[in-house]
């Protein structure tokens, strides 16, 4: 190299610097979710656990394709079907059956007409498109009221829509469970008209829902201060394996007149969360209001996405659409359910064994994917570092990815920590 283009590459190197646009850029923190995946790869240890990701996981802990998921792929893949472009709202034969799922297909407001479905980018997706309808429209209020605690991302999602973040008394660290007298005092005190975002089943990340009477409780005085209800639905059929005990509060508190929002997954109960299949309804006055929303739902989107990915809604649709897929899907569901109540039984029966003497009940009574141990930071730290067992810093763990070959295994890292 002659000394002139040696001299050239050097001064290119400190222009290159020197003209960097993206100097002020502070490195962000890790995902707290995420991270703890990252750490779990790096860790050595046969016996390693990873209860951080909610993500479900057979009994041999790998990851699972349901059946009918795999029988409804080949049926579309015979059909040969194009690529054209969705519409900006989706697969219409999707959003349909998405609404009879949850709603339940004889419900008034479906057949009346007076509420929008559309196709959205999994749960998440919905979330964030209700969040900026919300934030362009809903003018009364800018407050948005989380139970505490609430799923990680509902936080950013509201935040970047333009809303403020609230919050309302939901888990009672001294008995593991809801806070309902809580709940119901903060809840009264909620101006009006602000929104209020409710988990229909499965509580992420306590595991805590309300019984059926609180929920009629809590409709009731929700309706009195007159907030605009979100229910996220993420589990549906996850939690109970009853597709319509799951949807019960989202069903009463349309009884109960509430015009609310709804955001739907169908990354768990169908096991498609890398296909971002879900959807997002507004229950509106009339089948009028329910227009002018969908066409400023669509003016909404277009910018963002365009339109949704047909993959997974050609997949969920022909489930939803197709009488024995749709039958197997449901046995498929509870199975899943099943597995993982199954696993929070023997969590706790070999928790026993090992002479704990603490009241684990509350691990048998929340519900779902997520169990909230109670643990303490400084137990999370020595189950991560003694016995290589990952989860959250909250405690919370997620019981899929419990087996029976590694329960024992768990119970007396626990029992060694909180003895
Ligand atoms: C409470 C809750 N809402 C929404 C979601 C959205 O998930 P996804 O975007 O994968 O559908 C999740 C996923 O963990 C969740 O737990």
């Amino acid at each position: 190299m002659s000394l002139a283009s040696y001299l050239h590459s050097i001064l290119n190197f400190f222009f290159i610097f020197l003209s960097s646009w993206w100097t002020e850029v502070q490195m962000g923190p890790p995902d707290p979710i995420l991270g703890v995946t990252e750490a779990f790869k790096r860790d050595t240890n046969p016996k390693k656990m990873n209860l951080g990701v909610g993500a479900y996981r057979d009994d041999q802990g790998k990851p699972f394709v349901l059946s009918c998921v795999r029988k409804a792929e080949a049926q579309i893949a015979a059909k040969k079907l194009d690529k054209e472009y969705l519409p900006i709202g989706g697969l219409a034969e999707f959003s349909k059956a998405c609404s009879q799922l949850a709603l339940g297909p004889d419900n008034e407001v479906l057949k009346s007409g007076r509420s929008i479905t559309i196709q959205t980018i999994s749960g998440t997706g919905s979330l964030r498109v209700g969040a900026n309808f919300v934030s362009r429209f809903h003018n009364a209020s800018r407050d948005v009221y989380l139970p505490k605690p609430s799923w990680g991302n509902h936080t950013p999602i509201f935040r970047d829509a333009g809303m403020q973040l609230k919050a309302y008394s939901y888990y009672d660290p001294k008995t593991c469970g809801f806070d309902f007298k809580g709940a119901l005092h903060d809840i009264s005190k909620i101006p009006e008209k602000s929104v209020i975002v409710l988990h229909a089943c499965a509580h992420n990340p306590t595991g805590v829902d309300p019984r059926p009477e609180q929920w009629k409780e809590m409709a009731a005085l929700i309706k009195k201060r007159n907030l605009l209800v979100f229910f996220d639905m993420a589990y549906q059929g996850f939690a109970s394996g009853d597709i319509d005990r799951d949807a019960w509060a989202v069903r009463d508190f349309i009884e109960q007149g509430h015009n609310i929002l709804l955001s739907q997954s169908f990354a768990k109960n169908m096991g498609l969360y890398g296909e971002r299949v879900g959807g997002f309804t507004v229950v509106c006055k009339d089948v009028e209001e329910a227009k002018r929303v969908e066409s400023q739902l669509k003016i909404l989107i277009r910018p963002i996405y365009s339109n949704p990915p047909m993959n997974g809604a050609r997949i969920a649709s022909t489930i939803l659409n197709t009488p024995e897929l749709y039958k197997e899907w449901l046995v498929e569901v509870k199975d899943m359910a099943d597995r993982i109540i199954t696993m929070r039984e023997m969590f706790v029966s070999n928790l026993k064994k090992e002479g704990s003497t603490h009241n684990w009940q509350h691990v048998t009574e929340q519900i779902g994917m997520f169990c909230f141990t109670g643990l303490k930071p400084e137990q999370v730290e020595r189950l991560i570092k003694e016995f290589s067992i990952y989860m959250t810093k909250d405690g919370r763990i997620s019981v899929a990815g419990v087996t029976s070959a590694n329960v024992g295994y768990l119970a007396h890292a626990i029992h060694a920590v909180t003895k």
